[in-house]
């Protein structure tokens, strides 16, 4: 379920409750309200006019020629030789990307205010837009925002992004769903969703944001159970339209965590000349100018309601006003970190299809699961400050409150992962399951989490790898957690070969309490 939050929308309770606005750090957006709102494509009817421009941008930018900049393949090479994937600026580097994009678009359309719509994974049962596989006139015909309309070329190699060999199709067809797949759908639930968008510290954040659903989306698009890659499954990958629908739905995601409140870090990345504007010349952009995406003129139609806010407001009215004010503002000392509770250097080979299963020790774990974190938004007031104002309501404590107590979750983060990224696994990660096996669907009460593998310079089963985080506190509410002296971590993988190589390996998992 998804509800309308807006800025506009905040500072107006904020009024309502009687204190100044207020407006530092990363909520100190929209000083001028965005001229471009990017839409939920799957809430749009397939006849709505967004699509029409989007084709007309899309057939423009294929029409010019390769010696410009705008040209449709020029831009996919970009991403091809400069995408940030696994750094901390894969967020704000695929902002400047879209934002650029979009601008391009707009501009070979007539229509400065184009913007992109966004695929909501988590709407409906997710399936892609159906106007981007065929236009149903009197007959149907293959809509220009189809990849297999298109005969991009598919082979490239650069240093960032070497060995690309693709074609232009879609493993996921028309009016297939990527939720309600019972082994790959985890990723994109609207449960999942909420997970990461608890998440306050920005580099678990934006790990799990990526590794899933992320990835997934590239893999379940752009990697068929068997023969050549798709596009999206490549640094080639906006070659498929379908990209930048998935991106801006990533990005929105970062959006709404900027707006509960929390921070991004001070990214030093420099990009300039990496991007083009809209008459096609270089541009000059930083990433830490990516923060503040108001500024940049865009937002977006809608966000997910924040379960962080109502985890509080089920706190509160669990526990009571008086329990209630005391968590807020009555701590000196912030504990913010995670909390290490079991570790193993596992380096573990996990064989595709094959259950693994990875005994983690674990210590206190049952105290842990059941204790709080105390977490700090310095953006908000303080408690003593609503107070002054008079006539706060119980409800706004939760939103307005500046220091909160959460619940502690436990995750597991898997250290060094690699893997054959021609290859590329989707996994699905389980805890404690006694009767695992490769048709045990996402659905399960033991399962935990999907990760999947999309990027360059990982290519080979050798060297270092990324890191992937894992939220297993669900699942831990189906086992004895008091009895539990390890965590049986499993995993169940997939791709696109059936045969017997290792699909990936684990250096090292660590878990975490946070
Ligand atoms: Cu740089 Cu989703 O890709």
């Amino acid at each position: 379920m998804t509800m309308p939050i807006s800025r506009r929308r905040f500072v107006q309770g904020a009024a309502a409750v009687g204190i100044a606005a207020f407006g530092i750090g990363e909520r100190a957006f929209a000083q001028t309200p965005p001229s471009r709102i990017r839409k939920s494509a799957l809430q749009l009817p397939p006849g709505d006019p967004i699509f029409q421009d989007y084709i007309r941008a899309v057939e423009a930018m294929h029409g010019l020629p390769q010696t410009d900049p705008r040209n449709w393949w020029r831009q996919a090479r970009i991403h091809a030789d400069l995408c940030q994937h696994y750094t901390p600026e894969f967020l704000p580097w695929h902002r400047h990307y879209l934002n650029q994009f979009e601008a391009i678009c707009g501009s070979l359309i007539s229509k400065p205010n184009f913007a992109l719509p966004y695929w909501d994974w988590s709407y409906g049962i997710g399936q892609i837009p159906d106007a981007l596989y065929s236009v149903d006139m009197p007959t149907p015909i293959v809509s220009h925002l189809d990849v297999t309309y298109w005969n991009d070329p598919g082979v490239y190699s650069s240093p960032n992004w070497p060995n690309i060999d693709t074609i232009g199709i879609r493993a996921l067809k028309k009016s297939m769903g990527v939720q309600n797949d019972p082994q790959n759908g985890g990723a994109f639930t609207s449960q999942n969703i909420h997970s990461i968008l608890q998440e306050t510290d920005f580099s678990i954040f934006t790990n799990r944001l990526e590794t899933s659903p992320h990835n997934s989306g590239h893999v379940v698009v752009g990697i068929p159970p068997a023969g050549q890659m798709g596009h999206m499954g490549s640094g080639l990958s906006p070659l498929d339209p379908i990209f930048w629908l998935h991106h801006c739905n990533v990005d929105r995601l970062w959006a709404q965590w900027q707006l509960a409140g929390n921070t991004s870090p001070q990214f030093p990345g420099n990009y300039n000349g990496q991007f083009v504007d809209a008459s096609g010349q270089p541009v000059d952009l930083t990433a830490a100018g990516a923060i503040d995406f108001s500024a940049l003129g865009y937002s977006y139609d809608q966000f997910p309601s924040p379960a962080n806010v109502l985890n509080l407001a089920g706190l509160a009215s669990a526990t009571g006003q008086r329990a209630l004010l005391e968590s807020f503002d009555s701590v000196q000392h912030i504990d913010n970190g995670p909390v290490t509770i079991g570790t193993l250097t596992a380096n573990a080979q996990v064989t595709l299809v094959v259950p693994t299963t990875i005994p983690v020790p674990v210590s206190n774990l049952a105290t842990q699961f059941r204790s709080t974190r105390t977490t700090i938004d310095p953006n908000l007031p303080s408690l003593a400050t609503l107070q002054a104002s008079g006539g706060i309501e119980r409800s706004m404590l939760s939103q307005f409150g500046r220091t909160k107590k959460v619940p502690r979750r436990i995750l597991a983060r898997l250290t060094n992962v690699t893997a054959d990224f021609t290859r590329p696994p989707i996994v699905n990660t389980f805890v404690n399951c006694p009767y695992l096996s490769p048709q045990t669907p996402w659905t399960d009460a033991h399962y935990a989490g999907t990760f999947a593998f999309f990027g360059p310079a990982h290519g080979h089963d050798h060297g270092s790898g990324p890191n992937f985080v894992i939220d297993l506190t669900n699942a831990l509410r189906n086992i004895d957690v008091d009895n539990a002296q390890q965590l049986k971590v499993q995993f169940v993988a997939r791709g696109s070969s059936q045969d017997a190589h290792p699909s990936f390996r684990v250096g090292k998992i660590d878990i975490l309490s946070y």
